[in-house]
């Protein structure tokens, strides 16, 4: 979260923490222990934890993480979606939870090459869940069989993988360069797919008024509100407990919940520091974008949702390793009934009609590398 929109906002509540003569460097790191997987796995880990480790490093909604394991069957690894870990308000048909299996299982898929392993992904064994319904927590997301072959190749962006963010500071104020717009553009698409991309003012404006008007909209909504302050861990002790969900750490968060002003119940309550500073910090985001694009699928199917998790890492780790800063921004595309309205003017402004479905907006633009996000712990979604 950017630490300055906050500070900006203490600013105006006149509370001084600077004041006390505490050292406010030293407290409330992010914990080692939550950002531990991004150093990368062992290299005597068996191959499979080995893939799973890399894996668990993709990006996915609300960084929930909803995967299971199940390792049960040699050289096989098949994945569920945890059905304690979705987003019922924010993501009521697991359309963006399935977004994060595709993101998981393109991961699996380059480290599985670096192993010389051939993979042989099979989406929905068992037959594709409803589209209408969070029933996806039953039926195996996706069968991954495993064969060595010395023949492979290596993927390229395996190197790209510890180093991936998403980037959700504000951006410079600078629209792509061509050779960066060209590398975004070049991203391979599977079929159905199509991107579109917007690099200069006049085409970013709108889009950016989009992205504002939907985030606010979430903000405005108390259930959607909701979901994202339940999963918001303040301060490296909650962050410890749980390496999930929106993490808020550093001194200045510390001090804020050490004062009472960051307790989940002020960030329900419009008028308080808590709930203006998570405006201040989505209006910072919203301002500081010069640069956006999205992803679209040519039907909305449950494998349409999870290849464009395949294709979304791809682009995320392309970016990377381009030194281009990229940030999903879902609102827009959320399906509760409140966002219908600015969702469907969205889709006529961008010309797309169902059953073509956009599955990932995003931000582009250059800004200095983040920290790590936190992440569970790969033995934490083995289930057998
Ligand atoms: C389908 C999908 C939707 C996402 N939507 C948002 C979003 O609306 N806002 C946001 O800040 N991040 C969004 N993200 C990014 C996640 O929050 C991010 O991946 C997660 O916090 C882990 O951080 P990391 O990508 O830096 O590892 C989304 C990611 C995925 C895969």
């Amino acid at each position: 979260m950017d630490r300055r929109k906050f500070i900006r906002t203490i600013g105006g509540s006149g509370l001084v923490i600077a004041a006390s003569g505490f050292s406010l460097s030293r407290c409330d790191q992010m914990p080692e222990s939550a950002i531990s997987p991004w150093s990368g796995p062992a290299p005597d880990l068996p191959d499979r934890e080995w893939l799973l480790s890399y894996a668990i490093l993709a990006p996915n909604p609300h960084n929930r993480q909803p995967w299971l394991a199940d390792l049960s069957k040699d050289d096989e690894i098949t994945l569920f979606a945890d059905p304690e870990r979705l987003l019922p308000h924010t993501d009521p048909f697991g359309r963006q939870v399935l977004i994060g299996h595709g993101t998981f299982l393109e991961l699996l898929g380059i480290a599985a090459r670096e192993k010389g392993y051939r993979t042989k992904i099979t989406l929905f064994p068992n037959g594709e869940p409803a589209g209408d319904s969070l029933e996806i927590g039953t039926m195996p997301v996706a069968r991954i069989q495993l064969e060595k072959d010395v023949s492979i190749s290596t993927d390229p962006l395996f190197g790209d993988i510890l180093n991936r963010r998403s980037n959700k500071e504000g951006y410079e104020k600078a629209y792509l360069n061509a050779t960066d717009e060209q590398i975004i553009e070049s991203l391979p698409l599977l079929d159905g797919q199509r991107t579109g991309i917007a690099t200069n003012e006049a085409d970013v404006s709108p889009l950016r008024e989009f992205a504002r008007l939907s985030v606010l909209k979430e903000i405005e909504t108390p259930r959607t509100l909701l979901e994202s302050v339940e999963l918001t861990r303040i301060g490296a002790t909650e962050i410890a407990a749980n390496p999930d969900g929106i993490d808020l750490n550093g001194p200045l968060f510390w001090w804020l919940k050490r004062f009472n002003l960051m307790s989940k119940e002020k960030a329900m309550t419009p008028g308080t520091l808590a709930h203006q500073g998570g405006i201040d910090y989505a209006m910072g985001w919203v301002e500081g974008t010069y640069n956006m694009g999205w992803l679209s699928t040519a039907d909305n199917s449950r494998s349409a949702q999870v290849n464009a998790g395949r294709s979304y890492v791809r682009l995320n780790l392309m970016a990377t390793n381009a030194g281009i800063a990229i940030h999903p921004v879902s609102q827009v595309l959320q399906e509760y009934p409140e966002m219908q309205e600015i969702q469907s003017d969205f889709l006529d402004h961008l010309g797309i009609e169902a059953p073509e479905t956009v599955q990932m907006f995003y931000r582009l633009g250059y800004q200095t590398n983040v920290s790590p996000s936190p992440r569970r712990k790969m033995p934490d979604i083995v289930i057998a």
